[in-house]
């Protein structure tokens, strides 16, 4: 075997409550990386598309080969290989852009080399090459985009990742407003420190989400999409983000969050009945403030990044 594709699934990072410790993939979207052997040693970017001719080909920047090099590093070795990249998630999203290339770079490069890895312990590699993509080595989004499903990040040091149980008919849909938000602009609005009465709302949150997970309590899943530490911070960033919510949730909607960073919001239902008056409902925002959207909707994705064969 001389070359490898994979794909990578776009991820909801956050998921309200749980700021850089939940995030879950979805099925809609992903990105596609093909490894080739290389004579030489040394990693070469040699295309990207996808991206509009934004993002760098230079090793040290491309998050691919930030990823690669990271496992090639820990392996001692010194193996040369080839990164084509096909985007199919737009950039600064709030989708896992970024995350979804570092990963599918992963899964490729390590069956290219004879998987010397499980695919849990790629998640330290794909970390690095998102502290260099948005200057923080988060795992909300590689975790998920990696091993599919719900993913709680329990602890970073030493990093401890959960899956979560996913309830049949949970679904997803997101709304993609025509503007970029960068992660680490999204990251800079927010405070260093968070008051007593935020924390314990919060934790009482992430705690009624992921029970509500396990036990299939879809309103109960919904009324813990709450977040107090980074929406209303990140909110003043996404126009119409109070008056989308309150209008997805008139329409059937269980609750709604920025995915990510955003400026995407997702939102989660239960079944797929009520996916097209949500998304009437956001468009009808949307367009009053004169703001193109795109939305996807998409069951919860619980198989994660893979091999193309
Ligand atoms: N947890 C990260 C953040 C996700 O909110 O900044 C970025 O997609």
């Amino acid at each position: 075997m001389n070359s490898v594709r994979a794909f990578a699934p776009a991820t909801v990072a956050n998921v309200s409550c749980g700021f850089d410790i939940l995030g879950f993939a979805i099925d809609a979207m992903g990105d596609v990386v093909e490894v080739r052997e290389r004579n030489e040693p040394g990693l070469q970017v040699v295309s990207i598309t996808g991206d509009g001719g934004r993002l760098p080909f230079e090793a040290e920047k491309n998050t691919c080969a930030v990823a690669i090099q990271a496992m090639l590093d820990e392996l001692g070795q010194d193996i040369g290989m080839e990164i084509y990249l096909e985007k199919g998630l737009p950039l600064g999203s709030g989708m896992g852009s970024s995350a979804a290339s570092a990963v599918a770079a992963l899964v490729a490069a390590n069956r290219l080399l004879g998987n010397p890895f499980e695919k849990k312990q790629l998640l330290p590699f794909a970390m690095v090459a998102e502290k260099v993509a948005c200057g923080a080595g988060h795992a909300d989004n590689v975790a998920p985009s990696l091993l599919g499903g719900f993913v709680l990040i329990r602890d970073y040091h030493p990093l401890d990742v959960i899956k979560l149980h996913v309830p049949d008919g949970l679904h997803c849909t997101l709304l993609h407003p025509h503007f970029e938000l960068k992660t680490s602009d999204s990251r800079s609005v927010l405070r260093d420190s968070v008051s007593l009465k935020h924390s314990t709302i919060q934790s009482g949150n992430v705690a009624g989400l992921v029970a509500g997970l396990f036990q299939e309590d879809f309103e109960l899943i919904g009324r813990s999409l709450r977040d107090v530490i980074a929406e209303p911070y990140r909110a003043t960033l996404i126009p119409g983000f109070y008056e989308v919510k309150e209008a997805v949730k008139a329409a059937g909607a269980l609750g709604m969050g920025i995915s990510g960073s955003g400026p995407t919001l997702f939102s989660l239902s239960k079944g797929e009945q009520t996916v097209q008056s949500i998304i009437d409902a956001a468009q009808q925002v949307y367009d009053s403030i004169g703001l193109g959207v795109d939305a996807y909707h998409s069951a919860i994705n619980t198989q994660g990044a893979f091999v193309l064969e």
